[in-house]
């Protein structure tokens, strides 16, 4: 037999001798990506599993029943089931509602996403709980679920990435001292998971973006942007000539509409070794949608028929773009993962802005002269009450945005058709 020591990291040894103490009643694994919660979270659903099987032996119950809760069925899926099948080769039978039976106990799914997860175990008695991504969920849906524990020594281990620091997984319950409210808590770091290759942790480390990505990702800690957004943002760097710029680039462009505020079209590009170039910025105030139509034209006589990534929020506009034979499309707006993309590229060395693109000349049509972007990247700061950017000065933040998010995102998805991780 192998040593517990060979089976898990000291940090989830340490989980593992808490399910032994009788003292709690909620067990949270928070911390960083990949740093071994679920693998250990999924194994205490199992020994959860036949502690309750023994407490409704004693309690002469026939069928104990459990909830299983995801952020979304495919989530669950693959975070847990799927790595349960894979490790023990169980093989799930599901009912009609999506339950299932293991070890004599009925497990009951549920989604914690949207509200409409209450439903699956509204009125149920559970002997326990499991939550993989705790902090995506509903806060109803929360509470419902330990609400529903109410079973003899009923118990409840979630795992999860922090989030911001008021969160109320962290306000309400890991914070919550008091030993009465029976909350236990672990902080795994990504050092914590010693199965992980050491140049798999050093790319990590090097590539995550500085702050709160990086103090969230790879610290596991609850906190909330401070100063700088985009704080890998180095002009000595990242500032290129046009003479520099390499061949055979893939051009993209990013909209963000405006007439009160400022509206801008900047126009990105690819190389094949990853790295992104911000050529051309066309960014004006009080313009209508005519003058946009005829910057994107202009942007299409150099560059040829690219792909527009626009705010989705004007769809009179896209359309508008769209009856022109323009390429544009609604972009995906998340504002984190978009940042995130933009930041990682910037940590990794991977993003230029070519000089000429931010001179005080005019570009095509572009009546303007002023380029924001130097302005907006200083100036683009956290807001630590909203855990998101200050929704100032962000216009060309926000099309540089959908346009490396959209692009890099979409190629990512098609190359590896790995789900996206839900944080981090
Ligand atoms: N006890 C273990 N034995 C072998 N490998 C492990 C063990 N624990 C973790 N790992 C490895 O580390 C990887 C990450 O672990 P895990 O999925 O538990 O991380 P996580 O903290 O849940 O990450 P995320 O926040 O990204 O969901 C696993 O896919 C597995 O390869
Ligand atoms: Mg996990």
């Amino acid at each position: 037999m192998m040593a517990i020591n060979e089976l898990y990291t000291p940090k989830q040894v340490q989980v593992l001798k808490t399910l032994r103490r009788t003292d709690w009643r909620l067990l949270i694994n928070y911390g960083a990506v990949r740093s071994g919660k679920t693998v250990v979270d999924n194994d205490v659903f199992l020994m959860e599993l036949r502690r309750v099987r023994a407490v409704a032996d004693r309690l002469g119950v026939k069928e104990p029943m459990f909830i299983l809760a995801g952020y979304s069925s495919k989530s669950l899926q693959n975070n847990v089931l799927q790595e349960l099948t894979n490790k023990y080769g169980i093989d799930f039978q599901f009912d009609k509602h999506n339950s299932f039976t293991l070890f004599g106990v009925k497990i009951v799914q549920t989604f914690t996403g949207s509200i409409a997860g209450l439903g699956a175990i509204r009125g149920m008695t559970s002997f326990g709980a499991y939550v993989n991504e705790a902090s995506l969920a509903n806060e109803e849906v929360f509470n419902e679920i330990l609400n529903r524990c109410s079973a003899q020594d009923a118990r409840i281990v979630c795992d999860t990435n922090p989030d911001v620091p008021t969160h109320y997984l962290k306000a309400s319950y890991i914070d919550n001292k008091d030993p009465k409210a029976g909350v236990v808590s672990y902080h795994f770091t990504i050092d914590d998971n010693t199965f992980l290759p050491t140049k798999y942790v050093e790319n990590m480390k090097a590539g995550t973006p500085s702050g709160m990505f990086y103090d969230r990702s790879i610290l596991g800690l609850w906190v909330s942007g401070e100063g700088m957004v985009y704080r890998d943002f180095n002009k000595e760097a990242m500032m290129i000539p046009h003479s520099k710029l390499p061949s055979n680039l893939t051009y993209y462009a990013g909209i963000d509409w405006g007439y009160e505020h400022k509206g801008t079209i900047i126009v990105m590009a690819d190389d094949h070794a990853g790295n992104t170039y911000l050529v051309e910025e066309h960014t004006r105030q009080y313009e209508e949608i005519d003058y946009w139509v005829e910057v994107a034209k202009d942007i299409e006589q150099r560059y040829g028929k690219i792909k527009f990534w626009a705010d989705s929020a004007r769809p009179e506009h896209v359309a508008r773009f769209q009856r022109e034979a323009i390429k544009c499309y609604n972009a995906k707006k998340s504002i984190l993962s978009g940042i995130e993309s933009v930041a990682k590229s910037m940590k990794q060395g991977h993003f230029f802005v070519v000089q000429e693109a931010m001179d005080n000349k005019k570009v095509g049509t572009d009546k303007a002269g002023y380029h924001y972007f130097l302005d907006e990247v200083y100036m683009y700061v956290w807001d630590k009450g909203t855990g998101l950017p200050v929704k100032l000065n962000d216009d060309v933040m926000d099309a540089v945005r959908y346009a490396i998010y959209n692009m890099h995102e979409g190629i990512k998805a098609r190359v590896t058709k790995k789900p996206r991780q839900l944080r981090g």
